[in-house]
């Protein structure tokens, strides 16, 4: 037994999200509300004004994922909420605003590990994918290849050594010239290109490596454009990018089919914001259906950071018998 129904808030980075699952998992609501437009100008998301926003925001979202779960604040049963890592000022908001919520209605009160979130998102659309299987968590702020069994035993294969993949789109996008987030504009711009026209290295480390490196790829790009005149950048912007997305999927793909293969498990998911990537969609699907390995790819609106994640990993930290912490403290540099 577990108390239910579970909200979940999640406000790490720039989006102020709040999602209610039922007893069984079910998503009843998942509300995010972007902070793209607050950044957009800064050409990244400044930690203050993150912070601020999530605060204006956090009470109308908890708000609309409870109306459109037709339930009121009375019926909920226990609150997930994410306690790092992340920016620390906006999880302080998120985490204030979840023990408030707690204590004044008697609740039990979870943290959460915002990768374990992205990591739960992968059963959200999928209850019946299989353990064990091999995790590739692609976001912002992480690259990571887990192993994880049936009992939720986690085993890290390999990181990055530098940027994360979101990092190195997110870079590569403000050299181009591109709107922000930077994934989602080169995702755009690249589908009018080739992604053979304009080749870029691939990260060096040797083939059976289970570790990423992105910085080399980033400076390549700088020295590219360093040599284009603004009418060469512009007549081949969306090769550029092709090129540029390419060697980023490329490696993603190639490194978790290694760990797949090395460690003899069929199954397969990836998650995180990187995820929602329609060329590392497109390679995933056609790879794992030549080798036949059993793929989770989340649904869009799991992929990028939500709240149902959080809920669903809360949810598992209830079932295996994680006991609420009433005085919850922020962990920004909480580690997997
Ligand atoms: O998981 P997420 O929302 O936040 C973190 O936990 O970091 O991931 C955000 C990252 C950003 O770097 C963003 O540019 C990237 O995910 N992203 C994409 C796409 N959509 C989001 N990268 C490539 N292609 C996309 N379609
Ligand atoms: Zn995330």
């Amino acid at each position: 037994w577990i108390p239910c129904p579970i909200l979940g808030i999640e406000s790490s980075c720039d989006e102020t999200s709040a999602a209610i699952l039922d007893r069984d998992g079910t998503v009843l609501s998942n509300i995010v509300s972007s902070q793209d437009s607050v950044h957009r100008q800064f050409g990244g998301v400044v930690p203050e004004l993150a912070a601020r926003a999530h605060l204006s925001t956090i009470d109308r979202v908890v708000q609309a994922a409870l109306l459109e779960a037709h339930l009121s604040k009375q019926d909920l049963g226990a609150i997930a909420v994410t306690q790092g890592p992340g920016l620390a000022g906006a999880l302080l908001v998120g985490l204030n605003y979840a023990k408030g919520l707690a204590y004044g209605l008697s609740l039990p009160l979870i943290g959460v590990n915002h990768l374990e979130g992205h990591i739960a998102s992968a059963w959200l659309a999928d209850p019946t994918f299989p353990f064990p299987c091999i995790v590739l968590v692609v976001s912002g702020g992480h690259t990571h290849l887990f192993r994880r069994e049936a009992d939720g035993q986690t085993v890290l294969l390999g990181r990055t050594r530098d940027d994360a993949a979101g990092e190195a789109f997110d870079k590569g996008a403000q050299m181009l010239g591109l709107d922000y987030p930077g994934g989602p504009a080169i995702d755009r711009l690249a589908r009018q290109g080739n992604p053979k026209t304009i080749r870029f290295p691939l990260s060096r480390l040797q083939k059976s490596s289970l570790e990423f490196s992105f910085s080399g790829l980033k400076t390549s790009l700088l020295y590219r454009l360093r040599d284009m005149d603004a009418a060469a950048r512009a007549a081949q912007a969306a090769d550029l990018a092709a090129g540029y997305q390419e060697a980023i999927v490329r490696v993603l793909v190639d490194r978790a089919f290694v760990a797949v293969r090395s460690s003899g498990v069929r199954a397969l998911a990836v998650v995180g914001g990187v995820s929602a990537n329609s060329r590392l969609r497109a390679l995933l699907t056609a790879r794992a259906q030549a080798e036949e390995i059993r793929l989770a790819l989340p649904p869009m609106a799991y992929c990028t950071d939500n709240a149902a994640m959080i809920a669903s990993a809360g949810r598992q930290s209830l079932l295996s018998g994680q006991r609420p912490v009433a005085d919850l403290e922020i962990l920004p540099s909480l580690r997997p």
